[in-house]
């Protein structure tokens, strides 16, 4: 059999995940990662790579006759990663610069959306600050509550607002004070939506989508949704959200109409999208594409495949989506973010972190890591997330229930983490005072 080397690019839960995943393939050599984290070191090669040099990314590839690179973060694929490393004629996941807009831009993204008759928030969008306040005053605008800045904000250039005011206070921020930079000086007014949110992640090559299990993300740092938001502090999957009625929808009217728009703006898109959707009273809503994995999603969906990740890992680079047999396990999966405290704010790094070993050796928990270094004598923090304890079971509950008994083995000092990933789809509370106790 020929075995390939791959490359991934990044360095959190989610490339530990895939790297994690593509190791399990008997198709696979060497993995290198980089730069990598010390979860990744124990299983691939870590490279000190520049990866926003993309020559020098080439270069590597060429040298260490990398069959498949995958990119696992946004930003190099909105710099146009792909593209470049494509005309090289080499394989990568990850779609061409031109696609990426519809995650580096949300102006672009919800052009897309309209003008291919994907459903999604009724939106404006402003280059003037005065004319946007103007707007987010009248009468009409009042229902115009969400404020989106249109470049990559790192997660944090949203504001979902209960009044006028807070928006016309958020504009100033963005437009005015330039708070994220030149990702503010265009700004999209949305109208506000509720309904749960459900995270879609599918492999595409631009002609086939194939579905992940449906994932629900946690974002706000503590219980019951209280806080901040950030990267993600839980996920779990499949989501009993996503009935078929609401499959169905998507299919037909997300996903179609993606593959529709995609031919007709002359996109080359071969990777990973996902779909940030919310389901409402009036049907289901785009919230926003991703081009990439979700983190922490992939840590619950990529457990759940059965099919090896790596052959139609491959078959996305190839454009040969439609000839592969995508099966997916029945079990379930919940994962569960350790976050340095104080996290999405200020927090301190270089704890040591114990008990790495003790939850790993646990059935069915993998522990995945984020923000690790190794030093001499072990693994310390050095992130905002630090861990993603995955449990896996025949039913969601076990699921969950072996997440934590994971994350009981797991110490260092300031450790976070939320105490109530997947209850709402459980709706069991007595499980959670045992996982509180
Ligand atoms: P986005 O990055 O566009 O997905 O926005 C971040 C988060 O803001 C989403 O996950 C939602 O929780 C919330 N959000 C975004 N758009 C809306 C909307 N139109 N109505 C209500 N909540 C929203
Ligand atoms: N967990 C949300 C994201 O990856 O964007």
């Amino acid at each position: 059999m020929t075995k390939h080397n791959v490359l991934i690019i990044g360095s959190g839960g989610r490339e530990h995940a895939l790297t994690w995943a593509v190791s399990k393939s008997p198709h696979v050599d060497k993995i290198f990662c980089a730069p990598g984290n010390a979860g990744m070191d124990l299983i691939a090669s870590l490279v000190a790579l520049d990866i926003n040099n993309q020559e020098t990314v080439h270069r590597f590839i060429e040298e260490n006759k990398i069959k498949l690179t995958i990119i696992g973060p946004e930003a190099p694929l909105v710099e146009g990663l792909a593209d470049f490393l494509r005309s090289k004629n080499h394989l990568v996941v990850g779609p061409n610069r031109a696609a990426a807009q519809l995650e580096g831009s949300k102006i672009f993204a919800k052009n897309f959306m309209a003008k291919h008759g994907i459903p999604t928030a009724p939106f404006r969008t402003f280059d003037d600050p005065a004319k946007a306040k103007e707007f987010a005053r009248s009468t009409e605008g009042a229902r115009f509550l969400v404020l989106k800045a249109d470049g990559l904000a790192a997660g944090k250039g949203v504001i979902v607002a209960s009044t006028p005011d807070e928006i016309v206070d958020g504009i100033e921020q963005m437009m005015e004070k330039k708070v994220f930079g030149s990702a503010g000086e265009r700004i999209l007014l949305e109208e506000k939506m509720n309904g749960p949110e459900i995270s879609v992640l599918a492999l595409t090559d631009g002609e086939t989508v194939l579905p992940f299990p449906a994932s629900q993300d946690h974002k706000r740092v503590f219980d019951a949704d209280k806080g901040p938001n950030t990267g993600g502090m839980g996920a779990y999957a499949p989501t009993p959200f996503y009935d078929d009625a609401i499959r169905k929808e998507v299919e037909k009217n997300v996903i179609q109409n993606f593959l529709a728009g995609l031919k007709a703006d002359g996109l080359d898109y071969r990777g990973i999208i996902y779909f940030g959707l919310m389901a409402t009273f009036q049907g289901v809503r785009v919230l926003e594409f991703n081009v990439r994995m979700g983190d922490p999603e992939t840590q619950v969906v990529l457990p759940l495949v059965q099919s090896d990740i790596f052959e139609a890992f491959l078959a996305v680079a190839e454009g040969r989506l439609k000839e592969v047999q995508f099966d997916l396990k029945k079990d379930a999966a919940c994962t569960i973010v350790l976050a340095s405290g104080g996290y999405p704010g200020d927090f301190k790094k270089g704890f040591p972190i114990s008990g790495l070993e003790n939850a790993n050796k646990l059935k069915n928990v993998v522990v995945f890591h984020a923000g690790t270094k190794k030093i001499d004598d072990g693994i310390v923090t050095s992130g905002g997330r630090v861990l993603a304890v995955t449990g896996l079971g025949k039913t969601l509950e076990k699921a969950v229930l072996q997440a934590y008994q994971g994350v009981k083995k797991i110490e260092f000092q300031n450790a976070h983490y939320r105490r109530d990933i997947a209850a709402r789809a459980l709706n069991n509370p007595a499980i959670y005072e045992k996982i509180r106790a």
